[in-house]
């Protein structure tokens, strides 16, 4: 069997800027947090700027564009605002997904079943501005075969619910989401889409997933900047890095 392809990690920096946010000023900069983490071993760096301006603000975006020097993935809902900053911004890549101000985090995958002709224009759009395209979905064959059909590149499969599972120790919806993670990046890769996963992942959950040899690239936030209040954000991104290569070892031969 051939090895699998490297597995990236891409660092979400959204909650320094949540932390920052809390009191208003200037600290801690979501910026330097992204300098630290490609200095420790991260790929890319991930922001999510969304409607409400909750965490990332505008020129967080600007300045991560101007200082970091690896690819920014910038996480946006499929909105007129959000294309038109994005088009400007020129990130290496940005990740659709769905947006509900009332939610406390991305609670579940973008619909592309029910949104297909209006995302169609959209990745277009993008795609025609050299800006990769990845759409953030649940691990669903129809979901899969649109986003195919859709010709975006990626798909970033969300990992929350099967996180969920494993964290509150629900063995049956473990296995299910597990199965359904599994099942959705071979089909995924098999209609040539590039596998990415997300949400909620932790240095275990990260570890198992690396065992799939379809994903190659897992977007990690809210556990990393919490760990990072305890362990430093360095020593963070290098245990996680850690994780990811023993998962990845076993890559193919996982559960
Ligand atoms: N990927 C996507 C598309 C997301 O929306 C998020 C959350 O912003 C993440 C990954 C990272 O999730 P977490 O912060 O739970 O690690």
């Amino acid at each position: 069997m051939s090895p699998p392809p490297p597995l990236r990690l891409g660092v979400n920096v959204d909650h320094v800027a949540t932390l920052r946010n809390a009191r208003g000023g200037r600290s801690p900069d979501p910026v330097r947090a992204a300098l630290m983490a490609i200095e420790a071993g991260a790929d890319g760096i991930t922001a999510h700027l969304r409607e409400d301006r909750r965490h990332i603000r505008d020129d967080d975006m600007a300045r991560l564009m101007a200082e970091i020097s690896k690819p920014l993935n910038f996480e946006m809902a499929a909105t007129p605002e959000m294309l038109a900053i994005a088009l400007k911004t020129a990130p290496h890549a940005t990740c659709l997904v769905p947006e509900r101000r009332s939610e406390v985090t991305t609670e579940g995958g973008l619909d592309l079943v029910t949104h297909e002709a209006a995302l169609r224009a959209f990745v277009a759009r993008l795609k025609d501005a050299g800006i990769r395209v990845s759409l953030f979905i649940d691990a669903d064959p129809r979901q899969i075969e649109t986003a195919a059909r859709l010709g975006a590149p990626v798909i970033e499969l969300h990992t929350g619910a099967w996180c969920h599972a494993v964290e509150e120790g629900l063995q049956a919806e473990e296995e299910t989401e597990w199965l359904r993670l599994a099942a959705g990046a071979a089909q995924a890769a098999e209609l040539g889409l590039e596998v990415h996963a997300g949400h909620g992942l932790d240095f275990a959950t990260a570890e198992t997933i690396a065992g799939l040899p379809q994903v190659v690239e897992l977007n990690i936030g809210h556990f990393m900047m919490g760990e990072a209040l305890f362990a430093g954000l360095d020593a963070t991104v290098r245990t996680m890095r850690a994780a990811m290569a023993r998962g990845r070892k076993n890559a193919g031969f996982a559960k």
